[in-house]
């Protein structure tokens, strides 16, 4: 998603600075500190039970503690950020923010939001309030499509799925993502979608055993469909997966997927 030089998101370096004088409260024309400070970026994943965040060098590797607080019911956007915005005091200086968002996101805004109430996010643009609430640059995609940038290889056709309230998906071919798949909304067994089969609910209702089996069913019919180099597994429900996986797939953690929120920056 490479953002044009003329669109209004992209700050100059010296605004981008002003800005975070701003933020920190020192006058615009004081010399920065540490000019040699490698850039830090806030990771956001707004999940369907859970709101994640952490901040990370750029590299990926975790500048803080991956912080958790609970989604609120109802998920109305100002709900949402007013959770965001509490969470950022503890969080250590950041330059930049990647949101991973459970619903189709386009430039942006989102478009769809199944688990977190669709009719109060439909065409919200997330991203400019985030701009404004955080004043720093920020990009919101898909959750799975940017946990999806911290795993994959880069090579051939990879599949990423997680394994949550709901079930994220996201393609990738030689590492260029297909935005907003939602393969979880496609129909797959006994008048049911992808997501209704493995979503958290179910597993709730029937047991490790049980759902274990219905998401080995989903596997199988991923790779027929797309034939996927490999297949990354993902999600907080992962862990409750019993037995082994199949050859081309492999399990990853969730703070393995907010190290897409770097890649996204590159992309
Ligand atoms: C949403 C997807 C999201 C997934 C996991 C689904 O209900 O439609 O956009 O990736 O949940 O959060």
């Amino acid at each position: 998603m490479p953002l044009k030089p003329k669109d209004p998101r992209v700050l100059s370096g010296r605004r981008v600075a002003a800005r975070h004088a701003l933020v920190r409260g020192r006058p615009l024309d004081e010399p920065t500190p540490n000019r040699t400070r490698s850039v830090a970026t806030l990771c956001i994943d707004i999940g369907g039970t859970g709101i994640k965040m952490i901040v990370l060098d750029p590299r990926g590797r975790p500048i803080s503690e991956r912080a958790r607080m609970l989604t609120p019911h109802p998920a109305k956007p100002a709900a949402v950020l007013e959770v965001i915005r509490s969470m950022l005091p503890a969080q250590p200086r950041f330059d930049r923010v990647s949101v991973g968002f459970p619903g189709v996101v386009i430039d942006g805004v989102v478009h769809t939001a199944a688990n977190l109430g669709p009719r109060y996010w439909k065409l919200y643009p997330l991203e400019r309030e985030l701009t404004t609430l955080t004043r720093v640059p920020v990009r919101v995609i898909n959750d799975a499509d940017l946990q999806g940038y911290g795993v994959i290889e880069g090579r051939g056709v990879e599949m990423v799925l997680t394994l949550g309230t709901g079930l994220g998906s996201a393609i990738y071919i030689d590492g260029r993502l297909v935005p907003n798949l939602e393969l979880g909304h496609h129909p797959f067994k006994k008048g049911k979608t992808y997501e209704e089969r493995v979503m958290d609910a179910e597993l709730k209702r029937i047991g490790k055993k049980h759902w274990t089996t219905r998401v080995l069913e989903a596997l199988a019919q991923v790779t027929l469909t797309f034939s996927p180099r490999i297949i990354h597994l993902g999600g907080g429900n992962v862990t409750h997966l019993r037995g082994s996986l199949p050859k081309n797939v492999r399990t990853f953690t969730n703070v393995d997927g907010m190290t897409g929120g770097i890649r996204l920056w590159q992309s």
